[in-house]
């Protein structure tokens, strides 16, 4: 049965049904969840929630306490192949490919040349490889980024984040490479589209968002008329501004109508530009960005169910968030932890009282001996900090 209790009273094992304040308030991007930990209550409590609705069982009831509850069964982590740091070296490989790849694809569009598909697929089929042996290595790439060279960082980003979505959702190598191939492509039609509009800082006029448009339907007719691709391949340049309550163009379509893989490149071609810095504006947090995503899915513009799973992808905390830890110091986000999502490892910036360390140390917050452990607090916005958490993170990549 569901009660009302106060946050004191938060045990673990207890499913948590309604807080007193927004969800978006805090780092659960869920409805509906079981404590599994101590740090979650410490969240919670540090978000602000004072009351909250559990569901217990009659057991729960007869004895007035759930701590000895079982905690239900968390969804098992799939463990990767290999480790993260060793896949680390080939996912930047494959990175910095794949950047040129596209470089070359999209110029070769603007001189009318034909696509060097071969070179297109060879890539991707090394980073679908990559994300097969470790999900987190190249998608922790994709914070790497360079404002002057965008277009091209933006395709490599959605492909990688689409990959890592397509696995988490147990697609198989072969539609992997359609999801990754259609993705990595998906803003080629913009080569058609003048540079002037394409490059013009702020707010389009009505008639040159018109002409921006037109880039879904011209990607997609490349694809088609050039490459010989199949429709798969072509749904991500026809679908990613499509959206579930048929606002999106170029068809208006509704999400019956959408395929998932329209619906996923839509997520993360949102998350990419959100958090990108552009000429006219600073990009969002990543923390924010999911925030906003999750509002998008709960109006019914995107796929809400997708976008849980994009969390489960990128973290709560993505790599590249600034966050206060509970005894102090600033930190960022270094690599997603999938067994414990709010622990994840950061690079340490600040000490304690806020000064700046000469040299950033790692610390990663699911294996700490000290007590009480630290955990994160609060997501901080670097900007205002004067931070830059991409040379915490690595800079060769990029
Ligand atoms: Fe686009
Ligand atoms: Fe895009």
């Amino acid at each position: 049965m569901r009660k009302r209790i106060s946050i004191d009273q938060l045990k673990i094992g207890m499913k948590v049904e309604k807080l007193d304040r927004s969800w978006l308030a805090t780092p659960f991007l869920r409805h509906r969840f079981t404590i599994t930990s101590s740090e979650q209550i410490t969240q919670l409590r540090s978000s602000g929630v004072q009351r909250l609705d559990v569901e217990t069982d009659d057991a729960c009831q007869d004895s007035g306490s759930c701590a000895s509850a079982i905690p239900a069964k968390v969804e098992e982590p799939e463990s990767p192949a290999i480790p993260f740091a060793e896949e680390l070296p080939a996912a930047k490989q494959t990175y910095r490919a794949a950047k040129l790849v596209i470089q070359q694809a999209m110029e070769d569009v603007r001189m009318g040349r034909a696509l060097n598909m071969e070179a297109v697929s060879d890539v991707v089929g090394n980073m679908a490889d990559s994300i097969l042996r470790n999900p987190d290595a190249l998608t922790s790439l994709t914070r790497l980024k360079q404002f002057d060279e965008y277009t091209f960082f933006h395709s490599v980003n959605t492909s990688a984040l689409a990959l890592s979505v397509g696995k988490h959702l147990g697609y198989e190598r072969a539609s992997l490479l359609q999801l990754g191939t259609g993705t990595l492509l998906h803003d080629i039609g913009k080569m058609l589209i003048p540079v002037e509009i394409l490059n013009k800082p702020g707010r389009y006029e009505a008639n040159e968002f018109e002409i921006m448009k037109q880039h879904a339907l011209r990607g997609a007719e490349i694809l088609s008329n050039t490459t010989g691709l199949t429709d798969m391949f072509l749904k991500p340049a026809l679908e990613h501004h499509e959206r579930v309550d048929g606002t999106g163009y170029p068809h208006h379509r509704f999400k019956i109508d959408i395929s998932q893989f329209g619906l996923i490149a839509a997520i993360v071609d949102i998350y990419d530009a959100v958090t990108s810095d552009r000429c006219y504006h600073k990009g969002k947090t990543p923390h924010d960005t999911l925030q906003f995503l999750y509002q998008l899915g709960a109006q019914g513009h995107v796929d809400g169910t997708l976008v849980q799973q994009f969390v489960q992808v990128v973290g709560v905390y993505p790599v590249g968030s600034c966050v206060s830890l509970s005894t102090g110091e600033t930190a960022i986000v270094k690599q997603f932890n999938h067994e414990a999502p709010i622990r994840p490892l950061v690079v340490l910036v600040t000490d304690e009282a806020g000064r700046r360390l000469a040299t950033p140390i790692d610390l990663d917050l699911a294996a700490q001996r000290r007590r009480p452990e630290q955990t994160i607090r609060s997501i901080l916005d670097p900007t205002v900090l004067g931070i830059n958490p991409r040379i915490y993170l690595d800079k060769e990549a990029a």
